[in-house]
């Protein structure tokens, strides 16, 4: 029981941290885009609790080291709407953090959820996230993974482009600082990544 509670302690600090780490690079994103202040300040609020419907989500089913069952890849898909649930509310920063918690697993070629969108139907705030969460998921150790070299997760958004990632987003993506001189990086924490 006690290491139950103490693996769904980690489990939440690690989803807050990636989190943190994932907003750094959305917000990159955002201001590579050229986007407004005011959005840039709204995308700052809202990435980090785009997965915030996850405390719904059974602890055991997320820190499993096995792969999924149909059953529990339905149940962890639940927490988009769980995340859009908890998140409900009025005023601006409420509706974007509902907005990113509800598309950020949408795809550009329309094969995402929970709605299907395709290309610019997905909100733009989903679309940046998107590439920051699947970035950071991939940099980051998981139950079920080792955290993968940078040059490897630049090549998996690469090869996303256009078919689950919006190609403007992914371009900024590689034009952020961390992204140039490849190869001769090592380091495996987005936010140092960013500021070197
Ligand atoms: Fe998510």
């Amino acid at each position: 029981m006690l290491a139950t509670t103490e693996r769904g302690g980690a489990l939440r600090e690690g989803i807050w941290a990636h989190g943190d780490r994932l907003a750094t690079v959305a917000v990159a994103l955002a201001q590579r885009l050229k986007l407004s202040a005011g959005f840039v300040e709204l995308l700052r609020f809202a990435a980090p609790l785009h997965d915030i419907g996850k405390a719904a989500v059974p602890a055991e089913v997320l820190l499993k080291r096995a792969p999924l069952t149909a059953e529990e890849i339905a149940l962890v898909r639940t927490h988009v709407h769980e995340g859009a649930r908890m998140l409900a509310g009025s005023g601006a920063r409420l509706c974007t953090a509902r907005e990113v918690a509800l598309t950020h697993h949408e795809r550009w070629d329309g094969t995402g959820y929970p709605c299907g969108l395709r290309g610019e139907e997905i909100p733009l705030v989903g679309r940046i996230v998107a590439v920051a969460d699947v970035f950071d998921a991939l940099v980051s150790e998981r139950p079920y993974k080792p955290a993968w070299p940078i040059d490897a997760a630049r090549a998996e958004i690469v090869r996303g482009s256009g078919s689950q990632f919006d190609p403007k987003v992914v371009e900024a993506f590689l034009d952020l600082p961390g992204c140039r001189g490849l190869g001769r990086r090592a380091a495996s924490e987005p936010a140092r990544w960013l500021r070197d």
